[in-house]
């Protein structure tokens, strides 16, 4: 077979060099050859028989309102979360990326939207072995009539297989061990993955198969792979959450086709990931005692309102420099918010350590939580504690003065659904009182939240 012909690109100064070398002979950076194709074969086509196919399809210009649309179909996934985070299911011929750090459970969550699907899907695993699949399998448990396995890592192998099988979704475990026969450069380069995701997106475009691949990241989210893929594919989906963690969190980061808004919540159990449903249920804590330092914010992921527990802890600092920390929670944003306290309601917190906390390990960053933050360092400060059944919903900004935020109705309704008795809002958001079972408190500034608490 004919080989490509490649060269060796400077990812720093962009010069050529005809073969590899540690070190770039022109910006003398050390370490940034990559291997490039300059010179491409027609036969690298996914279905390499067919050379001719891509002179029929030139492509030409359309005036755009003559081009016909239909709204596209979508494959439902049957599973909640995921579809909600895609939009609405995977549109076909797209790409989705699934990226996350190592043993955050993106095999699994494939894996079991895999046993999942109502169409015939065809698994691709370079990683691991059919009996360690199938072990996985059984732990999940599931529908298995529709699940193709494949172990293999040569693109053209693949493309072999999927023409005699035809499946209706193709699912790629990892894009980093995938290998293309015209590249000499090994798996998990960065030509590798760029000339296996076209590859695949070829095949996808032409078939419209949704494909959907699993992407390694390191903890600095830079190596190579998912951040050239990103650009490449349709949608990029995040897998996150501390792995000593049970909640797992799927974000989109970009998609083509839906809002990047919405998150989908599971949990890891010994049977795989469960859907969380009811989030809200699970980030506030079942602790009945009256403790000092948390309140409960209405929050919003996407169009989803989420209710959340603060927890603020402030004590005497022990070293000259107080400590300010958190976790979910922007730091600027709390020095921010510990000033007004200071300087609009007199609060000397100047010489305190202020350690907040956002439970269940999610990263928010609405500030309609503000007024939660306020209510838990005051609490934990007093040490008085918030009744249970009281939450927060307002920005706080500056002049101390209390801001209204959008979306209110579903806010309230959230906090009136879980019981709540009371929520305290902006007295700027225009709402009547009467129109709710729940009570609502309105405040302007922050001094009156003091009065209302404690
Ligand atoms: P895995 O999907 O292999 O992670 P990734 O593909 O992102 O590297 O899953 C990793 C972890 O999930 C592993 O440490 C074990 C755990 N796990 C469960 O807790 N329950 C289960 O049912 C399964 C299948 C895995
Ligand atoms: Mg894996």
């Amino acid at each position: 077979m004919a080989k490509i012909k490649t060269t060796f690109y400077c990812q720093n100064c962009g010069t050529q060099h005809a073969k590899w070398q540690g070190q770039c002979s022109s910006c003398k950076q050390w370490n940034t050859l990559v291997e490039e194709i300059i010179e491409k074969n027609e036969t690298k086509d996914w279905k390499s028989k067919d050379i001719t196919a891509s002179h029929k399809r030139l492509s030409k210009p359309h005036l755009i309102e003559e081009i016909e649309y239909e709204k596209q179909k979508r494959f439902k996934t049957n599973n909640t979360e995921l579809d909600r985070v895609l939009g609405g299911g995977l549109v076909p011929g797209s790409l989705t990326l699934l990226g996350g750090e190592p043993g955050i459970g993106k095999s699994t969550l494939l894996l079991q939207v895999s046993l999942q699907l109502p169409y015939k899907t065809l698994y691709v695993s370079g990683e691991e072995s059919l009996q360690q699949i199938k072990m996985r399998a059984q732990r999940i448990g599931g529908d298995t009539h529709n699940c193709y396995i494949l172990t293999e890592t040569k693109t053209q192998h693949i493309f072999r297989q999927i023409e005699q099988l035809n499946p209706e979704i193709l699912i790629i475990d990892s894009i980093q061990t995938l290998q293309t026969d015209y590249i000499d450069s090994s798996a998990g380069s960065i030509s590798q993955i760029r000339e296996c995701t076209a590859e695949l997106i070829k095949f996808a475009k032409e078939t419209h198969t949704p494909v959907l691949l699993i992407g390694h990241i390191n903890k600095e989210g830079s190596i190579a792979g998912p951040k050239i893929l990103e650009h490449m594919v349709d949608t990029v989906l995040q897998f996150e959450g501390d792995r000593n963690h049970l909640y797992r969190i799927l974000r989109a980061h970009k998609n083509r086709f839906g809002s990047t808004h919405e998150i989908g919540i599971y949990e890891m159990q010994g049977e795989g990931l469960r859907e969380v449903n009811n989030p809200s249920e699970i980030l506030i804590s079942k602790n009945q005692e009256d403790l000092s330092g948390a309140a409960i914010a209405a929050t919003l992921e996407g169009l989803r309102p989420l209710m959340i527990e603060i927890q603020a802890l402030v004590s005497t600092a022990v070293y000259g420099t107080p400590q300010r920390s958190t976790t979910g929670y922007n730091a600027k944003r709390l020095n921010m918010l510990l000033a007004v306290l200071e300087k609009r309601a007199g609060f000397k917190l100047g010489a305190k350590d202020v350690f907040l906390n956002i439970t269940g390990g999610i990263n928010v960053d609405d500030t309609a939580i503000d007024l939660a933050v306020i209510a838990a360092i005051l609490s934990s400060n007093e040490d008085i504690a918030i009744a249970k059944d009281i939450c927060f919903a307002a920005e706080v900004g500056l002049a101390g003065e209390v801001r209204p935020v959008p979306k209110i109705e579903q806010r309230i309704l959230e906090a009136e659904k879980l019981g709540f008795a009371s929520i305290m809002l902006s007295g700027q958001n225009k709402i009547s009182k009467g129109k709710y079972g729940i009570k609502i408190l309105f405040v302007n500034k922050v001094e009156e939240v003091i009065e209302h608490l404690f």
